[in-house]
């Protein structure tokens, strides 16, 4: 006999079974030992094992096959409940999935969604599951209980939201240059940073518009704009946006006009012979988290009112409708944010109870971002560049005289969430 459990049904117990109205199939268990249901309650069964002292509880390896899902006991009070059409469309055996491309090959609008296997059998940490149509389904129990639906999914490393006096003591340390580019476990602190605060600097870069680029690019390919790949400017205006300007820039997010912000936005200070011009970053994820405390129901209107935001200059009219305020639909943390003042547009589309409640949540929100308690400020200077997270961390200067030279670019936030991923070994959602 190999070691794949023989599958028994406990008549005794079908026959209470039958009587109730969720109706259980079968229970399978391993040969080498006897079970034992406790409870006829089917919304709160326990299966044991028995050993040499009596009957315990089995944490893993057993299962209730019932109607249209299959219930496998987890550490958790609540049990893991599958529906059986989840379970076949996510086989993952080589008929049904592609495990060098990752991409699927079932067709899922073939099945049957009331169908029940014919049979379930457990045994070691698997779970194998035969069809109608004779094809079999594997499944690791750790992968199931990982992935399949009402998992608790949240990232592996959670961010760090923070204010002024916690950041001054968390500051993350500088990058050299030579090692973000040479070596990947300085690349993954840099990515780390960005995870963890927003942000990353890396120091002792050539200050040069193209070395800028090049170092960005270690992150992953630079997202184009119609400012271009990439820039190297001074107070020219040669675009119709105050950045091109010397006056002091409070706290934004950049394109909000886009219907998808960038990720990344790089900062390199090349040049610079005057005074002023100190950068300025303020956690938005954490002015979001103070409003919700104090004012939950202000939290909720910027979460759910959308606004305009609009660049319209050089030819352009680019235009997107956003929440200023965006959650992540798995994780239900906040996931973007995006305040910027200067960009945001008409608001002709709100009703009229939520018109004066938008004005009212924005000025408080304003209020946090703008608190003297809450901002970053320091001064870059030329090699040091600074990466921050365009979707959660806002960025501002103060006014400059003298000649100023900034160099920059964009990266988009699949491309961090990818290293995050695959250098940093993140489980990011
Ligand atoms: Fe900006
Ligand atoms: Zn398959």
């Amino acid at each position: 006999m190999n070691n794949i459990c023989r599958t028994r049904v406990l008549s005794a117990l079908i026959s209470t079974l039958q009587t109730t109205k969720n109706k259980l199939g079968k229970v399978y268990f391993s040969s080498r030992s006897t079970f034992k249901l406790t409870n006829t309650n089917l919304n709160q069964i326990h299966v044991l094992r028995q050993s040499s002292t009596g009957f315990s509880a089995v944490k893993d390896q057993l299962c209730a096959q019932h109607e249209d899902y299959l219930e496998l006991p987890v550490e958790s009070a609540v049990p893991l409940k599958i529906p059986y059409v989840w379970l076949r469309d996510h086989c993952r055996c080589s008929e049904c999935y592609n495990q060098k491309t990752n991409q699927r090959l079932f067709d899922s609008f073939v099945i049957d969604v009331d169908e029940a296997p014919v049979s379930v059998e457990s045994y070691d940490d698997k779970i194998k599951l035969t069809w109608k149509d004779t094809h079999v389904t594997t499944y690791n129990l750790s992968w199931l209980k990982q992935n399949s639906p009402g998992s608790n999914l949240q990232d592996s490393v959670k961010k760090v939201l923070w204010n002024g006096e916690k950041i001054q003591k968390e500051m993350p340390d500088d990058v050299p240059y030579k090692d973000f580019m040479n070596n990947d476990e300085s690349l993954k602190e840099v990515l780390m940073n960005i995870h963890k605060y927003g942000f990353g600097i890396v120091g002792e870069c050539p200050p040069t518009e193209e070395k800028t680029v090049e170092l960005s690019e270690r992150i992953g390919h630079v997202r184009p704009t119609f400012f271009g790949k990439s820039w190297g400017f001074t107070d020219n205006e040669v675009f119709d946006d105050t950045a091109y300007t010397s006056d002091a820039i409070g706290p934004h997010n950049d394109n909000t006009y886009l219907l998808e912000a960038s990720g990344i936005q790089v900062f390199h200070i090349l040049h610079h012979d005057g005074e002023g011009g100190e950068n300025l970053l303020v956690d938005g994820f954490n002015a979001a988290s103070i409003l919700k405390l104090k004012h939950p129901d202000y939290y909720e209107a910027l979460a759910r009112i959308p606004i305009r935001a609009e660049y319209i200059g050089d030819g352009h009219e680019v235009i997107s409708i956003i929440n200023l305020i965006q959650e992540n639909k798995i994780t239900k943390e906040i996931d973007a944010f995006r305040y910027n003042p200067f960009d945001r547009a008409l608001l002709s589309h709100t009703s009229f109870e939520d018109t004066k409640l938008f004005y009212k949540a924005l000025k408080a929100l304003s209020a946090e971002i703008n608190s003297p308690l809450n901002e970053l400020r320091m001064k870059l200077t030329p090699g040091r560049v600074l990466f921050v997270d365009n979707w959660r961390v806002l960025h501002g200067r103060n006014s400059f005289n003298g000649s100023r030279v900034l160099a920059g670019c964009y990266l988009p936030k699949d491309q961090l969430n990818s290293r995050l991923r695959t250098i940093a070994g993140l489980n990011i959602y």
